[in-house]
């Protein structure tokens, strides 16, 4: 039996991008240079063991990844390339029927010979190799093809990972691969975050490297549905266990159930009974790990599970498993923790060809499409992944019963019509008031009733708006944009050649300016905005100001998915987040959003980023309390709003504009208060308001250096450096 390799995967050539050769050789030498130092820790004996046949020896590893660059690369595109072993391509073809025949895959742990120093030799070899062919001028094939060998070789350390903590296992000294390698960290329990349903884009696209499985890019209708943000940890994992998981059949698929009664499965792979505890299931377990034979961790998420018990596990934690555009879409609207530093995720989603997939040409053409069948798609990546080579778009896969990749499990439901957040009627396709109409009963029906700020801003409350920036006691606008013009050319350093500036809530674009002026290397401005009116405005004054800049609006809810027009896709991207509306954010949103810009934005890009600073109370509460009441109708237009386009009957005379610090939070928080106790219908609905009650309609915090840099850093940013402006202090805060 030769099973296929079951993460693999292979690129589109036709998309790749130039990169510098120096570039690629750095990357090369840093890619094969990882592979020797997983293999350091381990003797000689311990790389040839064959643990069972899906495992490989780590020394197959090192040779096979060898082998595919001198196979693909050397001998075809390197003039008087010598093969360093004729007897090899037998040796180290994983799969390849193109390439010819090959030692079956259960009896690589049987090569004995060639010996690990001629392993070695043939990776020096090669690589010496390697390095003239990458001091050449490559045609872009061929550097489709270096780039698909490293990713390849990337797959391939994580296997490494994955198949020494399976031989050790089965060692009887449950030897630890390194005694100080990292644990999981443990933390909160999973929340439901709910998504409305909607008709999304899913698959990888642009320029950046994808294995071929990951596209093309797609259309994908989701219903409704939630979606926990973090992963099912051991603890929760015992109590299934505890309640009997593993012996009734009620929560099994039938080949899952046939797997346990077959394999005698009780816990999670890699889970072992504490010989003396057999009763106390919370001490009573052991688990093995890359440090050795250890006590379970009950907060930390539980791995090593097939399908079947994931699936098993959903079914009795009455949820099931999300699908894999489920996944992606909360992956990128930043809702999801754990996404790719703990384990895989199952997804209920059969592992097959999206719409238009074509295999390649040519033996790299069996690298994926092949194995699209009788497996199961895992999002994510885990802990054994090496550092950048996953991301949202990534579809592992693995058959339903194997369990020694590092996966676990997130939750998903399908969408409950009394969720907070809207969930759409049939009616939300056609109807655009739909959602705001939906977001506003769930917010007066809450106890206290909220709203979020985005609904300030239809096209009077964005004039309003620009209105407030000039009022004398509304310092932010004036002291950012001063702040600005100091350190445009800093920032202007910042923004490589031809590169978007994506600018999140950018309203009038005023301040926008400053730094399109110092930073004439900008090709492309794209303001996201909810306000279309605002977008449209500073769009056509944009385009007068500025004729050679592409100018590419994209009007959206930035706390939803987003999919940014060409001009940003096709550039390297520079992220702007002025005027403190970061702070418009509840600590959780603030870092959903900032991943999720990470995410949008792109691996190496920054991030620019304004805030408010603390300050004494006196100045805020006055500049949210103006003296003309510019805010105050800002903060009733809400109401107007909400009569106007959806039929309400607030008395706006009957509500006080109210903005006050709360010192908790460190926060101004704007009401909407009833002067008199009064009833509101809404919808064939009524609302009542007590004597005094508030529709909470703002928050606006405000932040010191510390805690700006924090909430960046549990979003996956870090501050490269940041400026103050003179009192009253705003910040400009480099994240990258
Ligand atoms: N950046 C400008 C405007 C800040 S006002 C400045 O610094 O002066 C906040 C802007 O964010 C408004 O234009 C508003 O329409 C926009 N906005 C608020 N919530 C939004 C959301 N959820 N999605 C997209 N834009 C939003
Ligand atoms: C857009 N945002 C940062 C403003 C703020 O200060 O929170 C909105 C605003 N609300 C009242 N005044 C201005």
């Amino acid at each position: 039996m030769t099973t296929p390799l079951p993460q693999a995967r292979h690129l589109q050539s036709a998309q790749r991008a130039p990169r510098p050769e120096r570039e690629l050789r750095q990357r090369y030498d840093a890619v094969r240079s990882h592979s020797l130092g997983l293999a350091a820790p381990l003797s000689a004996e311990d790389m040839g063991a064959q643990s069972m046949p899906d495992a490989s020896p780590t020394k197959w590893h090192l040779g096979h990844t060898t082998w595919f660059f001198e196979t693909f690369l050397l001998i075809p595109h390197l003039a008087g390339y010598q093969c360093f072993d004729e007897s090899f391509g037998y040796l180290f073809n994983s799969y390849y029927e193109a390439v010819g025949p090959r030692q079956p895959r259960p009896q690589r742990g049987l090569m004995t010979r060639p010996a690990l120093s001629e392993v070695q030799a043939y990776r020096a070899h090669v690589d010496a190799h390697m390095q003239a062919l990458l001091s050449q001028q490559l045609a872009e094939p061929e550097r489709a093809l270096v780039e698909l060998g490293l990713n390849h070789e990337q797959q391939h350390q994580e296997l490494i990972l994955m198949d020494i903590l399976h031989l050790f296992s089965c060692s009887a000294l449950k030897p630890a691969y390194d005694p100080a390698w990292p644990r999981d960290a443990g933390g909160r329990a999973g929340r439901m975050r709910h998504h409305t349903g909607a008709l999304v884009e899913i698959g990888h696209e642009g320029e950046q490297f994808a294995f071929d499985n990951e596209g093309p890019r797609h259309k994908a209708y989701l219903a409704p549905f939630e979606i926990s943000d973090r992963l099912v940890t051991n603890g929760q994992w015992l109590a299934f266990i505890g309640a009997g998981g593993y012996r009734q059949a009620a929560h099994w698929l039938s080949d899952g159930w046939a797997t346990v009664q077959a394999k005698g499965w009780e816990a999670p792979g890699y889970w072992q009974r504490v010989p003396e505890h057999p009763e106390h299931l919370a001490e009573g377990w052991l688990a093995m790990t890359l440090r050795g034979l250890e006590p379970l961790d009950l907060a930390a998420p539980v791995t090593h599970l097939s399908y079947f018990e994931a699936s098993a596990y959903a079914s009795w934690a009455e949820a099931r498993l999300p699908s894999e555009a489920e996944w992606e879409v909360a992956a990128r609207a930043g809702w999801l923790e754990q996404t790719d530093d703990v384990a895989w995720q199952w997804t209920q989603t059969a592992y097959s060809a999206y719409p238009g997939f074509k295999t390649a040409k040519g033996a790299v053409g069996e690298y994926n499409g092949k194995f699209m069948c009788n497996q199961f798609v895992l999002r994510g990546g885990c802990q054994f992944t090496p550092a950048g080579h996953s991301r949202h778009t990534y579809r592992n896969f693995f058959p339903a019963d194997a369990r020694w990749a590092r996966s676990g499990l997130r939750l998903a439901r399908d969408g409950r019509a009394n969720a907070l957040q809207s969930v759409p009627t049939p009616a939300a396709a056609t109807d655009p008031l739909a959602g705001f109409r939906q977001d506003v009963l769930a917010g007066l029906s809450t106890t206290p009733k909220a709203l979020s700020p985005k609904y300030f801003y239809d096209a009077r409350g964005s004039r309003l708006f620009e209105d407030i920036c000039c009022l004398p006691e509304y310092y932010p606008t004036r002291a950012e944009a001063g702040l600005l013009q100091r350190i445009a050319p800093a920032l202007a350093a910042l923004i490589p050649e031809g590169a978007a500036l994506v600018e999140f809530g950018s309203g009038a674009s005023e301040k926008t300016r400053l730094l399109l002026d110092a930073a004439p290397q900008l090709g492309a401005y794209v303001p996201v905005d909810i306000s279309e009116d605002a977008l449209e405005r500073a769009s056509q004054a944009l385009r007068l100001s500025y004729p050679r800049l592409e100018v590419a609006p994209l009007t959206g809810d930035f706390t939803q998915p987003l999919s940014l027009p060409s001009a940003a896709r096709e550039r390297p991207r520079v992220g702007f987040f002025p005027g403190s509306t970061l702070g418009n954010f509840v600590e959780e949103d603030a870092i959903a959003f900032m991943r999720a810009a990470r995410q949008s934005l792109g691996r190496n890009a920054c991030f620019i980023v304004g805030v408010d600073m603390l300050k004494p109370v006196s100045l805020l509460e006055a500049a949210y309390n103006d003296r003309q009441g510019v805010t105050a109708e800002f903060n009733k237009n809400l109401l107007a709003r909400i009569n106007r386009e959806l039929g309400a009957n607030f008395d706006l005379d009957a509500f006080d504009h109210q903005a006050r610090w709360n010192p908790e939070h460190e926060r101004i928080e704007m009401h909407l208060v009833a002067r008199t106790a009064q009833r509101v219908t809404l919808a064939g609905r009524t609302f009542t308001f007590a004597e005094g009650e508030s529709l909470h309609s703002e928050n606006s915090h405000k932040f010191s250096v510390a805690r700006l840099s924090e909430l960046a850093a549990r979003a996956g940013w870090k501050v490269s450096e940041h400026w103050l402006s003179e009192a009253p202090q705003v910040g400009m805060f480099c994240l990258r």
